[in-house]
């Protein structure tokens, strides 16, 4: 059993989730438009992680007897500039994703909610990787610069990422 508000600050944030998969879509779309196949299919992957993500916290609810009612998920930019300026673009979202989380887990803790802190722990950790993961990216786009083969190389070995193994 949850409180309402922990219920209202969850159903937030499985919008925010649902909005971060719809976010990195419209960002796999945008490098398959650029013929950046590997990004996409980097995107493509995130997109899936974050739909995961959402599928974790609505499994919660469920579990927590939460009639779960479904909000409006924004719509994304269709333009996000140069490869750099895509992958900023997600390090900046996941640095407000991590924020949120941390707020969330303060108020968990606030209110002695031990479950759902647990819960939560999961995503904040996941977040450290997540930032590190798009930090070493953007480094590499930065050295290259402008250089095509050099973004051909970087766009290479983003195609080679595999899908998580673990489940939601
Ligand atoms: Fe599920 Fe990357 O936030």
């Amino acid at each position: 059993m949850i409180s309402s508000t922990m219920e209202q600050a969850l159903l937030g944030q499985l919008n925010r989730e649902f909005s971060s998969a719809y976010l990195y879509l419209a960002m796999s779309a945008y490098c398959s438009h650029l013929e950046f196949n590997g990004a996409a299919k980097w995107f493509k992957l995130q997109y899936e992680e974050e739909h995961n993500h959402a599928t974790r916290i609505y499994n919660y609810l469920v579990e927590q007897g939460v009639q779960v009612v479904l909000g409006e998920v924004p719509s994304p930019p269709s333009d996000f500039g140069k490869l750099l300026d895509v992958f900023n673009a997600s390090l900046s979202h996941e640095q407000s994703m991590t924020s949120g989380l941390n707020d969330l887990s303060d108020h968990a803790l606030k209110e002695k909610d031990h479950a759902t802190y647990n819960l939560l722990q999961w995503f904040v950790n996941e977040q450290v990787e997540e930032e590190a993961t798009l930090g070493g990216i953007i480094s590499k786009l930065k050295l290259v610069k402008d250089d095509g083969y050099g973004l051909l190389m970087i766009d290479n070995e983003l195609g080679a990422r595999q899908a998580a193994s673990s489940p939601p």
